[in-house]
């Protein structure tokens, strides 16, 4: 079994006999910030242990200094299927290329990120932590890979990490290097959210949409909260109360008895532990394999065994665990053992729409509702819904800021930026012309934007047509997909300014791609390519090349779920 259970396995033995450095070197490959953000904290209790730290992005480390290095952390996520982070991309490929140094001398340890609801759980983590085994580095702690709920098994991993660092360690003299970032001043975070009140919630589509897309203003006020355009914001969302209803009559158990929720021992109503500490919905592999004990046995042990990964794939989509307990109940064990089972609650983590300098202790979110039918029953996005059928302004809800540094404007104001953000991908890009408002930025601005109907779906207009009025916006082009015979993308209003866009790349613009990943972010960067390869007269492999230049001097970033 992966994930959390590895994290209870024994350190590797560290050798004995040399004198172990006191230099560790962090890399983190992060897309949304968890594993940035886990590494810095890492990198915080090595120095305060009396370690030289140096922590870095893979995208920022130079991968030829590699040799040198004794002590080596990764922390690193796992996207889509299977995928590295952008920023873990050059590095990857370096470490499996036939470049790559024998590094006999190194110690090393991987923390690996991932959602075992995914077919290709951390992945990436696992790439790397056997790549460096098979370039003849040495493991000081074995790896180990976290779900959504990480922060237990991350600070044991950390824990085993400082063991294997100490082990042999003389009374070596403690200089502590100053290279983690602090950031923020609030005391608010993941583990410690803030209460954030309500103060508007709008529907964006017209009346007639096939969409419903939620415009929600949330007031930080008195919190202290800091963030940066590109950031986003992460919700603890409650789940559906209909559902909760459901699944207490699937197991045909009690609203008010009383469960243990955490490992503190603190205790819920059954009714509120699923409603607001567990996850309800998604079905994963490893909360299946737990399930086996409880439900009809024999079934629930063929559903998850090995070989069986693709049938398995088609049972769990789509379905969550009243389906689970209508198909494979009656549930043997107690509710308690069934809350047991579950994961804790994730947040939810939407790309922020505003900036904090126009608008003082407040945050905006753009959240798509998400509804489908499946399996003869409406589905609803826990957090989308939640925002779309419950919240009423005057709530509250937990939030906290993840800071992405993977998203983030230019450092200099006059460089020219080009924002391709169909749908719900708009987010960050009212974040960036609000920011440039304020700051009265010089630099030119493209916004392709896109999404079904001009009437009905072209969200916050009026913002955009203001900007290109007063010229904070430069250029605007638009594809509504569904009002003409033949789908339009945004990707084709990009191919059509091909000549103008390729200038604006050899001017140095930066590209920002935000929204759906394997479909829209797919194909525009495809159009990217064809794009540099046509006007700049190169080569495929060459465009390939220049946009991998883009990337890692951070003038192409995505921001893709
Ligand atoms: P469609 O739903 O009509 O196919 C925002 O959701 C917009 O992105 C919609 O207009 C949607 O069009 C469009 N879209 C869907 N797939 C896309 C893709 N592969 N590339 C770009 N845009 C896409």
């Amino acid at each position: 079994i992966q994930g959390k259970g590895e994290a209870a396995t024994a350190p590797t033995p560290a050798p004995q006999t040399q004198a172990v450095s006191k230099d560790v070197t962090v890399l983190y490959g992060s897309q949304t910030g968890n594993s940035q953000s886990l590494a810095t904290n890492a990198g915080k209790k090595l120095e305060e242990k009396g370690f030289n730290v140096t922590l870095s992005s893979m995208n920022d480390f130079k991968p030829n200094t590699l040799k040198k290095l004794e002590n080596l952390l990764i922390v690193v996520s796992t996207h889509g299927e299977g995928d590295p982070p952008d920023n873990a991309l050059s590095f990857h490929e370096f470490l499996h290329g036939r470049r790559a140094p024998k590094l006999e001398s190194l110690r090393y340890s991987v923390l690996s990120l991932g959602d075992s609801s995914y077919e290709f759980f951390c992945q990436t983590g696992k790439e790397f932590d056997e790549r460096l085994a098979e370039l003849g580095a040495e493991r000081l702690y074995n790896r180990v890979d976290c779900d959504l709920d990480y922060d237990e098994p991350a600070s044991e991993w950390l824990q085993g990490v400082l063991d294997g660092l100490s082990e042999g360690q003389s009374s070596a003299t403690v200089s502590v290097q100053e290279t983690t970032q602090t950031s923020a001043t609030s005391s608010y975070s993941r583990t410690n959210p803030f209460q954030a009140e309500v103060l508007e919630n709008l529907n964006l589509n017209g009346r007639g949409s096939n969409k419903e897309t939620r415009h929600l203003e949330l007031s930080l006020e008195g919190s202290g909260i800091q963030y940066q355009p590109g950031d986003s914001l992460g919700i603890y969302p409650t789940n559906d109360p209909e559902l909760v209803e459901l699944l207490l009559q699937a197991g045909n158990w009690s609203a008010d008895d009383k469960v243990v929720i955490n490992k503190q021992g603190e205790s819920a109503t059954l009714k509120d532990a699923l409603t607001s500490s567990f996850e309800i919905t998604a079905l994963t592999k490893p909360v299946l394999e737990k399930a086996v004990a409880y439900l009809e046995s024999e079934a629930t042990a063929e559903l998850v065994a090995k070989g069986n990964e693709e049938s398995l794939k088609a049972y769990i989509n789509g379905r969550d665990f009243v389906d689970l307990l209508r198909d494979y109940g009656p549930w043997k064990g107690s509710a308690q053992e069934f809350v047991s089972i579950l994961r804790k609650m994730p947040a939810r983590l939407y790309s922020i729409a505003s900036s904090l300098e126009a608008n003082p202790e407040e945050v905006h979110l753009t959240i798509g509702a998400v509804r489908y039918t499946a399996h003869g029953r409406e589905r609803k996005g826990v957090c989308s819904v939640l925002a779309s059928e419950r919240l009423q302004p005057g709530d509250t809800i937990p939030v906290y800021i993840q800071h992405n540094q993977n998203f983030k404007l230019p450092e200099n104001a006059d460089t020219p930026i080009i924002m391709v953000g169909p749908g719900t991908g708009i987010a960050p890009f009212r974040a960036f012309m609000q920011e440039r408002e304020e700051s009265g930025a010089e630099g030119k601005s493209w916004l392709f934007f896109g999404d079904q109907h001009f009437v009905t779906d072209f969200l916050y207009q009026t913002e955009w047509q203001k900007w290109i009025k007063e010229g904070v916006l430069t250029k605007m082009d638009v594809a509504f997909s569904r009002d003409t015979d033949e789908k339009v993308y945004v990707q084709h209003r990009m191919l059509q300014k091909s000549k103008e866009l390729f200038a604006w790349l050899e001017e140095g613009a930066a590209v920002y791609i935000c929204g759906d990943e394997k479909n829209m972010a797919h194909d525009v960067q495809e159009t990217l390519l064809t794009i540099i390869e046509q006007e700049g007269n190169m080569s495929h492999e060459k465009a390939e090349a220049y946009l991998a230049n883009m990337q890692q001097t951070k003038r192409y970033q995505r921001d893709v779920y």
